[in-house]
């Protein structure tokens, strides 16, 4: 099982959800998980550059990571899309990669196929579930099979910042410093490893 996990980030926060989700797909025995920086067509490198902190981590994230493809995507058996949110919708980077995603719709590459959402934003009530929500959009219109979450783990009910029945979330609070906790970790686990147990069902 080869599980594409594509991810935008910004400031890290929803790299380091994409790396607690690949650790849920290899709770799946034989499971790969293939992690993907999407990259930032949408920004002029001239104005990341006014921000180094935002300079600096999309330069690291390109040294580190492969660029996302609809190429590799359209081998994976199942994909974990995740997305900063950006007014309460995902970043324009991951919209743009949906948008190059017309080939596999025509061809129906990706129908059949399990997919889950996750995000990172500031704030707890400013807009996750939207954001999962809006990625939910095209991956039915791609046909693939939408896996939320539910409540299948006690931390869904308990935690007190990020995790949604809809998919993971990450609260990184005013400043956008906060890291993952472990509740939300544990709750990043669960969307890789589910996907991942869907897709070996659907196989
Ligand atoms: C243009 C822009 C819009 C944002 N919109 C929201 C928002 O609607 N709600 C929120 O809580 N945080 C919002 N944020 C904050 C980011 O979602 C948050 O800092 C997130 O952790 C960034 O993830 P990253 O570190 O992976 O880039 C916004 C940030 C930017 C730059």
């Amino acid at each position: 099982m080869r599980i594409y996990i594509p991810f935008y980030s910004r400031g890290g926060n929803t790299e380091s959800m994409a790396k607690y989700v690949a650790e849920g797909v290899r709770q799946v025995e034989g499971a790969e998980a293939i992690l993907a920086f999407v990259g930032d067509p949408c920004t002029p490198e001239e104005i990341r550059k006014d921000f180094d902190a935002w300079h600096q981590t999309h330069e690291r994230l390109m040294d580190e990571y492969p660029r996302a493809t609809i190429e590799d995507l359209a081998e994976c058996d199942g994909a974990c899309f995740g997305s900063p949110t950006r007014y309460g919708n995902a970043a324009g980077p991951m919209r743009n990669f949906f948008d190059m995603m017309g080939p596999l719709w025509v061809e129906g590459s990706l129908e059949g196929k399990p997919a889950g959402c996750f995000t990172s934003s500031n704030t707890m009530h400013g807009g996750q579930e939207t954001t999962i929500f809006t990625m939910w959009a095209p991956i039915a219109h791609l046909g693939m099979i939408i896996v939320p979450l539910g409540y299948i783990i006690e931390e869904i009910h308990t935690t007190q910042f990020g995790g949604t029945p809809y998919g993971p979330s990450h609260v990184a609070g005013r400043n956008a410093d906060r890291p993952v906790d472990e509740t939300e970790a544990t709750i990043c686990r669960a969307l890789g490893k589910r996907v991942t147990e869907i897709a070996v069902k659907l196989a």
